[in-house]
């Protein structure tokens, strides 16, 4: 049986008191439905300001959940006002999103930035999230991946936070496409998941997790995600 990566991925949402109340739910809803966790990676993506306490409830509710961090500087410690390093990340986080679409989007991050940011992740020992709207995005920083250190995200544009996911077939065809020129790099969907549609994803032969954007800021929703999934 495959391994499954879930991944929540909220963007910029949540204060440090929400992000509380969406572990303790996350939690209850856990251990009332009984939901079955084993062979599946849970991963949760808050912003910085919530990652160390979101890293300690976790602790206390003995959660199986791992975290990420949305993003990671392309600089190493030292004058970058306003980054957060991958030494400062890995206290907190095992991995990083990398290239989200819209980091790219609305911050101009261009493929020498995202190389950066990767090779950074590497020197931290993160894994990274690497995120791709096409294959032209894996061309130009495939120098800096280590294929078995690495999960690759194909979001495509217009199923981002669009409720028009694509379909299982062709992101398994991109899937297949990926493992083509990355060896066994675990592939994640994402775009409009939600626990209606993300067995249609993972029942595919190359798709081997999701990341969710939306539909993760609820914890009943993430959890009927995990459920179904
Ligand atoms: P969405 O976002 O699930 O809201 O479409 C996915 C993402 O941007 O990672």
């Amino acid at each position: 049986m495959k391994k499954l990566f879930i991944v929540a991925n909220w963007k910029s949402n949540k204060n440090i008191e929400e992000t509380e109340e969406w572990l303790h739910s996350f939690s209850e809803g856990l251990k009332r439905e009984g939901v079955k966790v084993e062979g599946k990676k849970i991963i949760i993506a808050p912003s910085f300001t919530s990652l160390e306490h979101a890293h300690y409830c976790a602790e206390n509710l003995k959660l199986p959940v791992e975290f990420a961090a949305q993003n990671i500087s392309p600089y190493d410690e030292g004058a970058y006002t306003g980054e957060v390093n991958g030494k400062q990340i890995k206290e907190l986080a095992d991995y990083v999103i990398v290239g989200h679409s819209e980091r790219r989007r609305h911050f101009g991050e261009a493929e020498e930035t995202i190389a950066k940011k990767l090779s950074l992740s590497v020197k931290y020992h993160l894994i990274p999230i690497l995120c791709i709207s096409d294959l032209s995005q894996l061309q130009s920083v495939a120098h800096n991946l280590q294929p078995n250190k690495l999960l690759i995200a194909y979001e495509p544009l217009f199923a981002i936070g669009s409720g028009n996911p694509d379909t299982a077939e062709n992101a398994d065809n991109m899937a297949a496409q990926i493992k083509k020129k990355l060896g066994d790099s675990p592939v994640l969907y994402g775009g409009s998941l939600n626990a209606k549609n993300v067995r249609g994803f993972l029942k595919t032969p190359h798709i081997n997790g999701v990341l969710v954007g939306g539909a993760s800021l609820r914890p009943l929703d993430f959890l009927a995600i995990i459920k179904h999934a």
